[in-house]
Parts: C-alpha cells; sequence; structure tokens
C-alpha cells in the first residue's frame, strides 16, 4: 500500500533576542520559549536549547558556552539562530508533515541587514524548509495586535522588545516609515544594574536585574513619598561578599524614565515623518504599543503625555507578531492585497 503523502505546513517565527515564538496555521501558537542556547565547549554539541539553556544563564562554568541568536536587535550567532530554528521544527513533530513543502515566515527586527536575511534564508533551506521568507516584526505585530493594515487607514505601532523598539508607521499593506534603537528590555536591565551598582555599591546579575523591573518597574510619574520596595541581593563592591538590599520603585522609575525619553524622541521622529493624512489618522486611532516592554506599569499614561496622542496597549503584547504571521503567510511576499479568511 502506498504511503499516505505527507502535507506542508506554514510556519511563522517570532525571532526574537529574549523569546521565540513558534505558530503554525491550524494550530496557533505552538512554541514560546527564551531564545537561548547552550553548546559544550570540548565536543561541539548541543546541551540545551530554550527553556532549559536560559536556566544556565549566569551558573555556567568553562566547559558551557550560552550562546543567543540575536542581541541588541540583530543576528549576533548565526550558529545559534540554525540550532534554535532546527529545535522549534523538531518540536512541531517533523515526522508528521513535509518540511520540503513547507513555508516558513521568520519576523525578524528591522535592523537585521540585507546579508543576515540572506543568511537565514540558506539556513532554512540547509534545514529542508520548501520556502523561506523574512518579515520586519512590526509589520506583523500590528496585524497580531488586531489591526487591518491593508486598508488605505495609518496605524503606528511601538514594540518594545527585549534588544530593539521598533517604531513604525504602516498603510496599504506595508511599512511607510520606521526607526529602530536599541533601548529596550535587556537595556532597561543594564540600566537598572548600573543605578543600583552606583548608588547602593552592590553588584546584581542580569536575571535580578529584570525581576525588579518586572515586579516593581514603572512610569508612573506621579509616584512620590514612600514607594513600594523589593529586596535584592548582589555583590557588595567595596568587600566583595553577598549582600542583600532593598531597592524603592521611585529609583526604579527614575531609571526607566530616564530610559523612555529615547524611545519618546525617536517616536516624535517617526510622528514627524509621517505623512500629514496618516498623521490624521493616527491621531484619531491612536498608537499601539506592543511587546514585553509594554508590560511596564504606567506605560500608557506616561506615553500619551509625552506624545499627545491615545496609546493603546495591546492584550497579547507578547505574542502578537507571532499571531500576526498568520495573515502574512497567507499572502507569502505579496502584501498589497488583504488575504482571504
Ligand atoms: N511584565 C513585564 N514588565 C516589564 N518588562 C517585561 C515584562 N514581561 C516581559 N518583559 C520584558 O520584555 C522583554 C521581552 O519582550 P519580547 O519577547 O517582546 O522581546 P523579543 O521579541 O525577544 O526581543 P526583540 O523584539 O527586541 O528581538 C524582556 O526584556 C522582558 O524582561
Ligand atoms: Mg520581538
Amino acid at each position: 500500500m502506498e504511503a499516505k503523502k505527507k502535507k506542508g505546513l506554514n510556519i511563522g517565527v517570532d525571532l526574537g533576542t529574549v523569546n521565540t515564538l513558534v505558530y503554525v496555521a491550524g494550530k496557533g501558537v505552538v512554541f514560546n520559549e527564551p531564545s537561548v542556547v547552550a553548546y559544550d565547549n570540548e565536543t561541539g554539541e548541543t546541551i540545551a536549547v530554550g527553556k532549559e539553556a536560559a536556566k544556565m544563564v549566569g551558573k555556567t562554568h568553562d566547559r558551557i558556552t550560552i550562546s543567543k541568536p540575536l542581541h541588541l536587535g540583530v543576528i549576533s550567532d548565526i550558529r545559534s539562530a540554525g540550532t534554535l530554528i532546527e529545535y522549534v521544527l523538531q518540536k512541531i513533530d517533523k515526522d508528521s508533515y513535509d518540511l520540503s513543502a513547507s513555508t516558513l515566515l521568520l519576523c525578524c527586527p528591522s535592523e537585521v541587514t540585507q546579508i543576515e536575511r540572506e543568511s537565514l534564508i540558506e539556513l532554512a533551506s540547509d534545514l529542508g524548509i520548501g520556502e523561506c521568507f523574512i518579515e520586519e516584526e512590526v509589520k506583523a505585530g500590528v496585524i497580531g495586535a488586531g489591526v487591518d493594515i491593508f486598508r488605505a487607514q495609518g496605524a503606528m505601532v511601538i514594540d518594545i522588545g527585549g534588544g530593539s523598539t521598533d517604531i513604525g508607521v504602516l498603510s496599504l499593506g506595508d511599512i511607510v516609515t520606521s526607526e529602530s534603537i536599541r533601548v529596550a528590555g535587556t537595556f532597561f536591565d543594564e540600566a537598572i544594574i548600573k543605578h543600583i551598582q552606583f548608588t547602593h555599591q552592590v553588584l546584581i546579575g542580569s536575571i535580578s536585574a529584570e525581576k525588579i523591573k518586572k515586579k516593581i518597574g514603572t512610569l508612573d510619574e506621579a509616584l512620590s513619598g514612600a514607594s513600594e520596595t523589593m529586596k535584592i541581593a548582589g555583590r557588595d563592591l567595596l568587600t566583595g561578599l553577598p549582600k542583600e538590599i532593598e531597592v524603592t520603585q521611585k529609583e526604579i522609575r527614575d531609571v526607566l524614565i530616564e530610559a523612555f525619553e529615547e524611545i519618546v524622541n525617536t517616536a516624535q521622529r517617526v510622528l514627524q515623518q509621517t505623512p500629514p493624512e496618516l498623521a490624521a489618522d493616527i491621531i484619531n486611532d491612536g498608537i499601539i504599543v506592543n511587546g514585553g516592554g509594554a508590560l511596564i506599569h504606567g506605560i500608557a499614561d506616561f506615553l500619551s503625555n509625552r506624545l499627545q496622542v491615545d496609546v493603546k496597549i495591546t492584550n497579547n503584547a507578547l505574542t502578537a507578531i507571532c499571531e500576526g504571521t498568520k495573515v502574512l503567510l497567507k499572502n507569502k511576499g505579496s502584501y498589497l492585497v488583504k488575504p482571504l479568511d
């Protein structure tokens, strides 16, 4: 009896600096793990990928190297990008579908260069994928936020990811104007580390800094007086010994606001470059904020005060890009035509 012919899949990947998410047509989001790979230095073998590899960050010895495919919104390690994509494809049960009949859409930060895009496409082809194309994550993010970008109507998005903040205005299915800066989640964590080092003389790790940002981070400018506090441990820079300190919400707020000034300036520049008819649409519809950074407390009020435009935080800020690939996979590269449902 002839074996049943396996079908190809439509697969959308949000290859982020911090998180990688995968959408499969008909199944939804099937993978959501940190973009981290751990290698054995002696044998070159992959020890762990995703969640398991992320647990090792900051806790390794000489034999293990931790790699991340992207750094500050650009591809920094094509080998680990390959390992991560291969791992993801295995996770969606490679044996049950035909890779060579499948289409892969990779969403990347807009700063990823043409050469890097070509390397990613080559990588997908080496893995046996039939067709691969690359899209800017802002575009997928706006669609994932529920906006119909195929109309003659301007939509503005600020995607605050881990490595970069991408700001873009879209209309008629494509990006009209955009800018990308490296002020995003990882930058906020580093700013918190520097602040604590300077004011408390204690060195904390990046995981601790991220915890502080998520737990007590805010952009609430009205916050004053006694604010929430959080205990955190690190290494005392004077004695070299472990030490626990208490940080206040107010001091973290000030660190975050300073970092956000650059995001505000960039958004203002993008608005200035926006053609007037599209700017009028943005005034009416507001600006959409996506990405993990959209979850910082008080962000909507802060940005709308500074930009004098309504700001809406996407409900699915961390998964919007991946979910937006659903539409882009349907029309594979032709964005002037709205795909049918
Ligand atoms: N509740 C929260 N408050 C503040 N920041 C958060 C929260 N949840 C996640 N983040 C931050 O969001 C970032 C990850 O967001 P996201 O998954 O959108 O990034 P990414 O897509 O991997 O990065 P990029 O798009 O820059 O390549 C991390 O820096 C994380 O610390
Ligand atoms: Mg992202």
